[in-house]
């Protein structure tokens, strides 16, 4: 069952959100005075740039790693005054590409988000498109606050542009007394007809690697109903460990169903 794509964002320190995705937008809570935002706000056109410099809390993603962090795209929100254009996260993969979800992609991810077979497994139901749009809105907002603690990422195959589904991070404080350290849950979700091909294991093996080398996790966790089988094969090649099979702890549409908790530190293999 992976974490919902545009889940709320806790604030640093605060608590972390309730496990359903489709609740109403929130506002964004008051920024840190001193937050990245903040220090970055000016006056452009109504539009306010958020660097992706060094953030509090969270270290500077664009100058470590690998990965081409780079500005892809940039966002005009739709409430123009107070949103910031973002920096968006580009990572790319062997055959896919990891990129920012953005509004015009709301067709593409509810022709999976609208499949009972995609969704089974997922916290929400089968979505409309105006619910798959205000996902996408939810997923936009949280990118853009400080520090950034949702990383919903588009699959596409960059040959042709097409979405293949989408993963994610959402991260949290892995320990009150340790402000800057944190941990993040893993989700991930494909179309149909790009199911059976191995893409969600590279698009995940790619997230990891993010997580690890530029966010700095502690650690990251996946929650797979057992009876998601192509999920935990892909927990499994992942080389996620099994931590904890809880019996019966969730009741999931309609029924009580059980957990498997995978995960992986910083630093194991
Ligand atoms: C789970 C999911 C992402 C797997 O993605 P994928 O790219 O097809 O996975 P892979 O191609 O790497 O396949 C992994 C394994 O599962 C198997 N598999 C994939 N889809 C399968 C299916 N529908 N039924 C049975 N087995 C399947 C593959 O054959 C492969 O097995 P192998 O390792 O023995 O060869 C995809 O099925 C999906 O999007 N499901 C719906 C959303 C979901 O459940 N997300 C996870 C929530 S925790």
């Amino acid at each position: 069952m992976g974490v919902g794509a545009g889940a709320a964002v806790p604030p640093l320190g605060g608590e972390p959100p309730a496990a359903g995705v489709d609740e109403p937008p929130e506002e964004p809570p008051e920024e840190h005075p001193d937050s990245a935002s903040a220090t970055n706000r000016q006056s452009d056109r109504g539009r306010v740039r958020l660097k992706m410099g060094p953030r509090r809390g969270l270290p500077d993603v664009a100058a470590r790693g690998w990965f081409s962090c780079v500005c892809l795209c940039r966002y005009t929100a739709r409430r123009a005054v107070q949103e910031p254009t973002i920096e968006a996260v580009q990572i790319p993969c062997p055959r896919v590409l990891l990129r920012e979800l953005c509004e015009e992609d709301a067709g593409s991810v509810h022709s999976w988000e609208c499949d009972p077979e995609v969704v089974r497994f997922l916290h929400h139901g089968v979505r409309s498109l105006e619910q798959t749009q205000a996902s996408i809105m939810r997923s936009q907002t949280a990118a853009r606050r400080a520090p950034r603690m949702v990383y919903d990422l588009a699959i596409e195959n960059p040959a042709d542009g097409r979405l293949l589904g989408s993963c994610g991070l959402e991260l949290k404080l892995a320990c009150r007394q340790a402000p800057r350290v944190y941990e993040a849950g893993l989700w991930y979700v494909l179309a149909r007809h790009a199911w059976h091909q191995g893409y969600a294991s590279e698009a995940c093996r790619a997230l990891l690697q993010f997580g690890f080398d530029n966010l700095r996790l502690q650690r990251v966790f996946l929650e797979v109903d057992p009876e998601n089988r192509p999920s935990v094969k892909v927990a499994r090649g992942l080389g996620l460990r099994q931590e904890a099979h809880f019996r019966q702890n969730f009741w999931f549409k309609g029924a009580w169903c059980d957990t498997l908790v995978f995960a992986r530190l910083a630093g194991e293999t």
